[in-house]
């Protein structure tokens, strides 16, 4: 069966499509039917079966004859560490860490927050949690103590889960006071922490409250896995929204299972016993489903990278990683293969490995850029298939079939909707556009198993945020367009959220830090064009009256808070000091006519300006800042 054909069968009869995917996966009580309509638009996929994750991610395949296998090869360029980890052992290392944490009453539905970087203890944690029914929330690393304090006040968890470190190029990342400010700051505490100690740095543990991860498991009776209802949470992940206050999207657990499995094959077209890497992290949610999750329940050995694209030491390691390991699937952002061509424009370090295993090249996680897609093409000579998806739904919406049929590309494209997603493009009343048309893309319901069913703690939320504004429909918060062929054209957000470096971040939130500046009487926050990282914030600070101190010093203490406040990997570095924001007469802030001004791009004032020679001062403003960039050959 070609594409169409398989499309259609899921069109045809959705529930038996899925029922049948749901027989590749090991359950305790199989489901009786696939779809549960709950009303008001929430669906639940397999809710009366019983089946555990961790059970079809490690334990069965040791059941099956592969524990020699290895499930995790952890490659650290950072530490200059490399280790295998096969299915066989990663199952009493699981067993063990879970049992350790159900001797200290973690049962059941209980949260336990894991901040940890990329070393297999991260993914090794995440199936502990899966093996007890425990639901884990994985925080970035990149996220400062003020971010990781709003999801524990969310997440209310029972344990943290932290390493003493994590390591960048040229710094120690110090977890522990993070963490440690993080709790402090939080209105909910947790019962306690597991702190694995790496050697780069031995955190000091605190009495009473931390253990330590090898210690807290000493002499403790292995778990074993657990089997939980279908629809229940595997985990919760934090995204960016409109404001500061992250979305906690739910993550089910059966349709999960059901899903990522699929798409091992069908979309990235690997076997089970396959190598498979995804050059991203644990804390985002390409690194939930793509390094830990579907490549081992589908049964492939998955690679855990600890380094860059570039500077670990030099834009050669993907290729290395690749050669050394014979990866077959690679997946990753646009923005690392813009950072190797920056470094190799030659692609002279690709000519050094053999990359003979390679068959495919996968991009995800923002817009990928078509000059991006054809360097990577012309200098690897192996396909690169974009796709689009979100947090929210965990796995593609759009992609190349490729396990199917690899369907003709065509670059800027993502391609065709996977079974599952019935795509409609709308024109803000709700009518479906024609095809070549600009629109909010939107995702007939119910959406297809493993997706949100709600946003935690935030049913309300949920509904406002995607089900409100098109009855009947998903809204993705991206606009865009369908060809005739049925090919999507993925082109902006339609909110506040932007990507940088495939990171998604809120400009809400880092407006939401600025207002909190005590010069600071209004401010924006925009998105602008970057060469690297696709996008970047950019700042626009009103001064409160009578301040004045030098610009350049209240610029720097905002750099500094929404560091402090977010992260780092908000990658805040533009801020404009300015007299008045542009504004509509009823006084809405003109965000996205600032946007086309530092992006260099034409545009019409809106009708509904209050003072157009504002936009002038904004000019003069984004110039100061070097922008628009000079546009790049
Ligand atoms: N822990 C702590 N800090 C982190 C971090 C982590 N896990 N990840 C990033 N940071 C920090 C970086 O050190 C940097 O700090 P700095 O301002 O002191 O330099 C800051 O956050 C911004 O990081 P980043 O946006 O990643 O920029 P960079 O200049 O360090 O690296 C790239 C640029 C392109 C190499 C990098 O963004 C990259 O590898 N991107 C791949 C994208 C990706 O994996 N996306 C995931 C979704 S698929
Ligand atoms: P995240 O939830 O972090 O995966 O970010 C999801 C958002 O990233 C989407 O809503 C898009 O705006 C953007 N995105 C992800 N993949 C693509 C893609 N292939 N093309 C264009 N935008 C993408």
């Amino acid at each position: 069966m070609g594409y169409a054909d398989v499309y259609k069968s899921w069109q045809d009869d959705p529930e038996a499509f899925w029922l049948k995917q749901a027989e590749a996966i090991d359950w305790h009580t199989p489901p009786t039917r696939a779809l549960f309509d709950r009303g008001g638009g929430i669906y639940e996929w397999f809710a009366d079966a019983r089946v555990n994750t961790c059970w079809n991610a490690v334990d069965r395949h040791v059941e099956a004859g592969r524990g020699d296998q290895a499930a995790i090869i952890w490659d650290s360029p950072v530490t200059q560490t490399k280790r295998e980890i096969s299915f066989f052992e990663l199952r009493n290392r699981v067993a063990s860490l879970a049992g350790a944490l159900r001797a200290k009453g973690v049962e059941k539905g209980d949260r336990v927050i894991i901040y940890m970087p990329m070393i297999p203890e991260a993914v090794e944690a995440m199936l502990a949690c899966a093996r007890i029914g425990a639901i884990h929330s994985v925080v970035f690393g990149g996220f400062a103590s003020h971010e990781l304090a709003v999801r524990i006040d969310d997440a209310k968890p029972k344990a943290i889960i932290a390493a003493s470190c994590g390591i960048e190029p040229g710094r120690i990342v110090h977890y522990k006071p993070l963490l440690d400010g993080a709790i402090e700051q939080a209105a909910h505490k947790p019962d306690f922490c597991v702190i694995f100690q790496r050697e780069h740095e031995v955190a000091e543990l605190t009495p009473g409250r931390d253990v330590n991860w090898h210690g807290f498991q000493f002499g403790v009776d292995p778990a074993d896995c657990l089997p939980v209802e279908g629809n229940h949470p595997a985990y919760i992940l934090y995204t960016s929204g409109t404001t500061g206050a992250p979305k906690g999207v739910v993550r089910p657990t059966a349709g999960h299972l059901v899903a990522l499995n699929w798409t091992m094959k069908n979309v990235y077209n690997v076997d089970p016993g396959d190598v498979f890497w995804a050059a991203s992290d644990v804390g985002w949610v390409v690194g939930h489903s793509y390094i830990c999750y579907a490549p081992l329940i589908h049964g492939n050995t998955t690679v855990v990278f600890e380094g860059k694209p570039v500077g670990t030491p030099d834009a050669g390691t993907f290729w290395r990683v690749i050669s050394e390991h014979k990866v077959k699937s690679f997946f990753t952002a646009p923005t690392a293969f813009r950072a190797v061509k920056r470094d190799d424009p030659k692609g002279e370090f690709i000519r050094k490995y053999d990359l003979s295993h390679l068959n495919a090249i996968y991009l995800a996680g923002e817009r990928a850029d078509p000059d991006t897609i054809e360097w990577t093409r012309a200098a690897t000579g192996k396909p690169v298939y974009d796709h689009w998806w979100q947090t929210e739904t965990g796995y593609t919406i759009a992609g190349n079939p490729v396990g199917i049929e690899a369907m003709p590309v065509k670059t800027g494209s993502p391609t065709v909707a996977m079974p599952g997603y019935d795509i409609r493009i709308l024109d803000d009343e709700g009518h479906e556009v024609p095809p070549g048309t600009l629109g909010a893309i939107a995702v007939k319901l119910p959406l297809p198993p493993g997706t949100l069913p709600t946003l935690w703690n935030a049913a309300e939320r949920f509904h406002k945020s995607y089900l409100a504004h098109f009855p009947g429909y998903y809204e993705t918060g991206d606009a865009g367009m369908k060809d005739e062929d049925g090919y999507l054209w993925i082109m902006a957000r339609t909110d506040d959220v932007i990507n940088v470096a495939g990171h998604r971040l809120s400009t809400g939130g880092m407006e939401e830090v600025l207002a909190s500046h005590p010069d600071v009487a209004e401010c924006a926050v925009i998105g602008v064009a970057d060469v690297l990282k696709g996008q970047v914030p950019m700042g626009f600070v009103c001064l409160t009256k009578g301040v004045d101190r030098p610009h350049a010093d209240i610029a720097a203490e905002c750099v500094r808070l929404v560091r402090e406040r977010i992260g780092p990997v908000a990658a805040f570095k533009l801020v404009a000091v300015v007299d008045r924001l542009p504004k509509t007469r009823s006084g809405k802030i003109l965000r996205a006519t600032m946007a086309k001004i530092a992006d260099g791009q034409e545009f019409k004032p809106p009708a509904t300006i209050d003072d157009p020679a504002i936009l002038d001062e904004i000019r003069a403003a984004v110039a100061e800042l070097g922008y628009p960039l000079e546009k790049a050959g």
